[in-house]
């Protein structure tokens, strides 16, 4: 970010912040001297976060261990965030994982735990944060959604669905709240360099991942599009393409490219 963003020097909650986008997310707010809370499941890399949140120039930095597939996980994460920073002006729901593979055969306990983190957990957060927010007419909410989320992903239905819904989810609060105080952003990223695909399970990747962004470069592209308060923002010149390509072309010609791009790196075929 070139110049100082809104939300420096505010209190932040990062959910995901163990690995990948979330981390640099993190990173980065703590550049600009935010105040944070780190969430995610495994503590081991949420304090090595933390130390070197705090090298970086956070004011105070804040471990939650929760799993947010749980409900009263989430509403835990709410309150634990609430009490060590004494209220939350940015929150940032980027924890996620993806169920690969045909929907017949999807473990509907993993599914369903997808949707809990994915969908569930961002609305049990944002319900609990959002009101402070509105009352002090300053907060920032960034949404970590997918281009999964903007066209059809078969071979992994369900995350698609999820991303859908967060996309859409955000971009129709927002608008009930952009002349209140608060910035809401859907970030979509496009393929990652993070543990995402190793986390799912995908197989047949290598070929696919030479287009990845590093997860660097997508949290400021966020970031920035949170500052500017940007409705979405989509990474990357060739997802923008892509996402271009989509909105114009016939449905069933992007779902046929689609799945003949998943077929492949599904590993329940
Ligand atoms: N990488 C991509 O290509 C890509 C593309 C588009 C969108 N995205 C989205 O970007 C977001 C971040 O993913 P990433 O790419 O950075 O992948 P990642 O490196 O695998 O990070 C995922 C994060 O979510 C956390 N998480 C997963 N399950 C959780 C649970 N049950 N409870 C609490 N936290 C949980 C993980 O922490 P623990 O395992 O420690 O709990 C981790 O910090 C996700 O929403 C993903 O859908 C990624």
């Amino acid at each position: 970010m070139a110049s100082r963003p809104p939300f420096a020097g505010a209190r932040a909650l990062v959910t995901g912040a163990s690995s990948g986008i979330g981390a640099d997310v993190a990173r980065q707010l703590a550049d600009v001297g935010c105040a944070l809370v780190v969430t995610a499941r495994r503590a081991d890399r949420l304090e090595a976060l933390a130390a070197e949140l705090r090298g970086r120039g956070a004011t105070a930095v804040h471990v939650v261990v929760e799993d947010l597939a749980s409900r009263e996980g989430a509403a835990r994460v709410a309150d634990a965030a609430r009490a060590a920073l004494g209220g939350v002006d940015v929150l940032v729901n980027n924890a996620g994982f993806a169920v690969p593979g045909l929907t017949e055969r999807a473990p509907l306990d993993r599914t369903l735990a997808m949707i809990d983190v994915n969908v569930v957990a961002p609305v049990i957060l944002t319900r609990a944060l959002l009101p402070a927010m509105l009352e002090a007419r300053r907060g920032f909410v960034l949404n970590v959604a997918s281009v999964a989320g903007i066209g059809p992903a078969p071979y992994q239905a369900g995350y698609s669905g999820t991303k859908a819904f967060l996309l859409h989810w955000s971009e129709s609060f927002r608008e009930e709240v952009r002349d209140r105080g608060v910035a809401v952003t859907a970030l979509c990223p496009g393929i990652t360099d993070t543990e995402f695909f190793e986390a799912a399970g995908y197989k047949g990747t290598n070929r696919f991942l030479r287009w990845k962004m590093p997860s660097e470069r997508v949290a400021r592209a966020g970031l920035a599009a949170l500052a500017r308060n940007r409705c979405r923002v989509v990474t990357g010149w060739q997802n923008k393409l892509l996402v271009f390509t989509t909105r114009l072309s016939p449905r069933w010609l992007i779902q046929g490219v689609a799945a003949r791009l998943m077929r492949r790196r599904s590993p329940g075929r």
